[in-house]
């Protein structure tokens, strides 16, 4: 391997980020750690003086999308070099932890490699580059939770937006045959129910008003609560939930990814209960075929996610819900993916995600027999696809004329429109917002399309602050502006 020779440490960051929220949580983490020692984040590769490629394994072509944009950053590495600057390179996340030295092997130009259990070790990591002049690696699953070792006063963790990840659980103990979730990110840890909470209200002080709370089995959460007398020793995510709708200024709650055979009765009824929770459920149920579900370890069938469609419609009559699906799973055939449409048709979604089943290296799927030809597999998921898209646009249609609160957080495309969230996770434009972003404004929607919607001011049209547009219903969600 080349030795390294490396100046004083870099100032500018540059993460990009692959894959999944909880990566996205991640690399802000990642951020986090680095500030103490200087560094700030840079909008673009050619101004950073180091890079991370923060990665998704879930499915395939993933890593050679690393492999080709460590390709491009290699040119720009070496093109400083010349000009007797320097670039450190780290790859990051899931492809790092599953594929470890050989990305050394395949990119020796990369500087770090380090999985998702390492990133609080960054300091030392980037130390060790130093002394050694040569790679480092880092992809063991340390004893020691990482949220132990991230830092709680952060100098400048910049303005996190109105919007935020918190991630509370991570890992999975699950073992879907297909996925490669339990071998990249570890088994199950739950945070501390006190460190969620105090998380909560630093990212609340900081302007945040909406929770994302995060985690590769999120419902399964666990976390040890606050000691003290009559305190239960662990709390599920529904006594979280409902503690952090304390949180002054956290006035939505949202988490994702759930297990259907983990929604437990404390979390339906937070559910019906908690106005801060709001009505929008990500539950994959990946297939609608109880022999897939089987193939797949799933621990549910198909009659057990419309009971629980039920039930959750019992608690929240207004809840939306959406899922993962794959198509294509080994051994599934015309019949199996019928069960799956007619699922599709029964539960009606209001969003969805679709995938062609990928085989992942060393998970058990990959090596069952009957893989599913890809032509077949292509069908299927147009097929899927146009049902869902078509649930997704009568969903949304059915918006029209109703009053949402939509939390305003970014500029659109044209001058002085913003564009915020529904509560149903809907991108909503809004051209003459009246307040800024930051802001949850009751919107009458005005216009629906697949991936979007359009909403004028309530009142905007002479009702008055607080009225009802004509043609809305009221809805269930507490007004929050
Ligand atoms: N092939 C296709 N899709 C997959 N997913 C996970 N692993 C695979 C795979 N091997 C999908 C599942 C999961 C989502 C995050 O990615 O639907 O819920
Ligand atoms: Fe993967 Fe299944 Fe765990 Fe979800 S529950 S992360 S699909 S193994």
């Amino acid at each position: 391997m080349k030795n390294r020779q490396l100046g004083p440490l870099a100032q500018k960051l540059y993460i990009k980020t692959y894959g999944c929220q909880m990566n996205v949580y991640d690399s802000g983490r990642m951020a986090d750690v680095l500030a103490p020692l200087g560094y700030t984040l840079a909008d673009s590769p050619e101004d950073a003086d180091m890079v991370i490629l923060n990665t998704c394994h879930i499915r395939e072509k993933a890593a050679e999308k690393v492999y080709s944009e460590l390709g491009r950053l290699r040119r720009l590495k070496t093109a400083r070099e010349k000009q007797g600057g320097r670039m450190i390179l780290a790859v990051a996340g899931c492809v790092a932890q599953a594929e470890s030295e050989e990305i050394l092997d395949r990119a020796p130009f990369v500087d770090m490699v380090f999985g998702p259990q390492a990133y609080h070790r960054l300091p030392e990591l980037l130390a060790g580059l130093k002394r050694a002049g040569k790679a480092v690696l880092d992809t063991d699953f340390p004893p020691e939770p990482k949220f132990d070792h991230l830092p709680k006063d952060i100098p400048d963790p910049g303005a996190p937006g109105t919007s935020a990840f918190l991630t509370v659980q991570e890992g999975c103990d699950k073992f879907c045959t297909f996925c490669v979730v339990p071998y990249t990110r570890g088994a199950e840890y739950s945070r501390p129910a006190e460190d969620v909470i105090a998380e909560a209200a630093r990212l609340a002080a900081a302007g945040v008003r909406e929770v994302t709370l995060l985690g590769q089995n999120v419902n399964n959460y666990h976390g040890a609560g606050p000691a003290g007398p009559g305190s239960p020793e662990t709390w599920g995510l529904g006594r979280l939930i409902r503690e952090l709708a304390e949180t002054d200024g956290i006035e939505r709650i949202r988490y994702t990814t759930s297990y259907p055979a983990d929604m437990n009765d404390e979390l339906i009824a937070a559910h019906a209960d908690v106005p801060e929770l709001m009505p929008f459920l990500h539950l994959p149920v990946q297939s609608g075929s109880d022999t897939v579900l089987k193939a797949m370890n799933r621990r549910h069938t198909a009659d057990d996610y419309r009971r629980l469609a039920g039930r959750l419609r019992g608690a929240r009559p207004d809840i939306g819900l959406s899922s993962d699906f794959i198509v294509g799973f080994p051994g599934e055939t015309d019949a199996d993916f019928a069960a799956t449409l007619r699922l599709v048709e029964e539960i009606g979604f209001v969003q969805a995600y679709s995938f062609k089943y990928s085989p992942r290296p060393g998970t058990p799927a990959a090596a069952m027999d009957a893989q599913v030809p890809e032509t077949v597999k292509s069908e299927r998921l147009e097929a899927l696809q146009d049902v869902l898209n078509a649930q997704q646009l009568a969903f949304n249609r059915s918006c029209v004329g109703r009053v949402l609160p939509v939390l305003l957080d970014r500029p659109g495309r044209k001058p002085g429109q913003l564009v915020g969230r529904s509560p149903y996770m809907q991108a909503v434009h809004v051209d003459d917002p009246i307040e800024g972003p930051g802001a949850i404004v009751r919107l009458v929607i005005t216009a629906a399309h697949a991936n979007s919607l359009k909403g004028g001011v309530e009142g905007a049209r002479g009702q008055g602050a607080g009225g009802q547009g004509a043609g809305a219903e009221p809805i269930a969600e507490r007004a929050s502006a």
